[in-house]
């Protein structure tokens, strides 16, 4: 097994990847949450692992399991502690791919007690939550930085503008406009667009081929 492993293209390479969603804690009982699975970032560690890259994958709550020698997974809950576990790795490796749905928001207080339904109407005050793709493209060396970007509209344009804002490599652009695509669903229908603006379009096809895509695109980066 350690034989064919030293033969494998991402060998020696350290990937960090991102994924699930998080949640935002309102009360000890409840949080602020959303749909995302976990399956896509956990098909690029599985993909990247198939290659010999070593793993580090730090996921939101998820039913998802993974059982990989090369692959660490650390589980978090809020945006907050996905924010520090990325952080406290992000030096030791060569590429980070950003999978996971973080909250934008969280509620501004948390209450320390169960919220009694007593009032007709609530607001919950929510601030930002740190963008944690954004805080490492600000602190990119070596690393190449892959981000995803989820749009409704104007889906080209707006991922540009997350390249250059986040300092990405390679942005993974998720339509949601077609069906069969998306949170919940085997299949994405996904484009690639790279730092220099290039643009890859992709079929409509499994998480588990749309991984494999990625991870040769990272394959091939290493093979110059
Ligand atoms: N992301 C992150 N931390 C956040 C928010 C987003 O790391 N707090 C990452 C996601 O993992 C994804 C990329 O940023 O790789 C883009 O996420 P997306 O939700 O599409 O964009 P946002 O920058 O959050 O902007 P908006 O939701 O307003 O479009
Ligand atoms: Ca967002």
């Amino acid at each position: 097994e350690k034989d064919i492993e030293s033969k494998l293209p991402l060998r020696g390479k350290k990937i960090l990847v991102t994924a699930g969603p998080t949640y935002e804690a309102i009360d000890p009982v409840r949080f602020i949450g959303n749909h995302s699975t976990g399956k896509m970032g956990f098909d690029i560690a599985k993909a990247a692992a198939s290659k010999g890259a070593q793993v580090i994958l730090v996921t939101g709550p998820t039913y998802l399991q993974l059982d990989h020698h090369l692959i660490q997974v650390i589980r978090v809950t809020s945006a907050e502690e996905m924010y520090k576990a990325c952080h406290q790795y992000f030096d030791t490796v060569d590429v980070a791919v950003a999978a996971a749905a973080v909250a934008d928001y969280k509620p501004k207080n948390v209450a320390l007690q169960k919220i009694k339904k007593t009032e007709d109407t609530f607001t919950i005050e929510l601030e930002k939550n740190k963008d944690i793709l954004l805080s490492l493209g600000q602190i990119k060396k070596q690393q190449f930085l892959i981000g995803f970007a989820l749009e409704t509209e104007n889906e080209i344009e707006n991922a540009k503008a997350k390249i250059v804002k986040k300092n990405l490599d390679l942005i993974v652009l998720n339509s949601l406009n077609d069906k069969g695509a998306g949170f919940g669903k085997p299949t994405n229908k996904v484009t690639f667009i790279d730092k220099d603006f290039t643009i890859f379009e992709n079929e409509l096809k499994s998480k588990e081929l749309v991984s494999e895509d990625i991870v040769n695109l990272i394959v091939n980066k290493y093979e110059v």
